[in-house]
């Protein structure tokens, strides 16, 4: 599973082969045996559940004001974002399909990782249907609907980082028959979960494990400790990670257009083959060829 060889915990992010044993609207279904899909029963969810995400929405939003890359904040209005409510997701839907074709759609919680980049290459981002409960603002166990749809959703009204994701999904299968799963996780997890980049001189915040953290927002921008080094794919595809504490080191890249590129451009296989045999870096070690961001 791609969290196994890297990290002790599933935080913000990647999938592995376990659910939510009470997952919003599922408990007595369990997830379909083919796509792990259900229905989000958004009815269902209760006013507590709602003032959740009205509190972590508000409190978030402005967090990011001067924080989130500006395309972050322009999908939260693009797709006319509920602040009040957890979305409904087949409202949402209708702006976001139309818009580029990707849908969000409600899992039980984390799913297996071939069903999770499945999804992914056919623009079908699976959000967990259940949300933290108000004692647990800063939880972080399990990526719930506030860290799926809030963290993740946004970015996806841009074109280039739409089209990032779904290579992504496309690629991650192929890694997958090729026994490289754990290389593309590092790559979901520096670039999609804790992604920064440098937009109009300044480094801003993208990944959603960043942007859904009300304390990693401040310290992946702010702190003195992690190191932030420039987007190298090779790099990253070769640097171990966490998922129990802050990042120790986080990558910058240029653009989502420059990102898009760069994969597009690159044999992901012949490269993956290539550095098989390397040994792991760390993320807050600069190494030859690493530049500082
Ligand atoms: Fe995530």
């Amino acid at each position: 599973m791609l969290q196994q060889l890297d990290m002790a915990g599933a935080a913000a992010a990647m999938p592995e082969s376990r659910t939510t044993p009470a997952a919003h609207g599922c408990i007595d279904r369990g997830p379909s045996p083919d796509d792990w899909i259900i229905e989000q029963n958004w009815h269902a969810f209760t006013a507590e559940e709602h003032r959740v995400w009205e509190i972590l929405f508000l409190r978030q939003k402005e967090m990011l004001r001067h924080r989130a890359v500006s395309g972050f904040l322009e999908g939260l209005d693009l797709l006319n974002f509920s602040q009040s409510e957890i979305p409904e997701f087949a409202k949402l839907n209708t702006i976001l399909n139309q818009r580029n074709g990707w849908t969000v759609v409600a899992v039980p919680g984390l799913v297996p990782d071939r069903i999770f980049f499945q999804l992914l290459s056919e623009r079908r981002f699976p959000a967990g249907n259940f949300i933290r409960e108000a004692s647990q603002l800063d939880y972080l166990e399990e990526p719930d609907v506030f860290h799926d749809v809030f963290g993740h959703v946004p970015l996806l009204a841009d074109q280039a980082f739409a089209d990032f994701m779904h290579a992504l999904g496309v690629l991650g299968l192929q890694a997958g028959d090729n026994g490289a799963m754990h290389r593309l996780a590092r790559l979901y997890w520096y670039i999609v979960e804790f992604g920064l980049v440098r937009e109009a001189g300044k480094v801003r915040i993208f990944g959603a494990g960043i942007a859904s953290s009300f304390a990693e927002s401040r310290y992946a921008l702010e702190s003195d400790e992690p190191q932030r080094t420039r987007f190298d794919l090779m790099r990253v595809l070769r640097t171990r990670y966490r998922s129990d504490a802050f990042q120790r080191g986080y990558f910058v890249i240029e653009s989502f257009e420059e990102l898009l590129k760069d994969l597009q451009g690159t044999d992901l296989l012949a490269l993956l083959a290539e550095i098989e045999d390397q040994p792991d870096l760390e993320p807050d070690r600069l190494y030859p060829g690493d530049r500082p961001a």
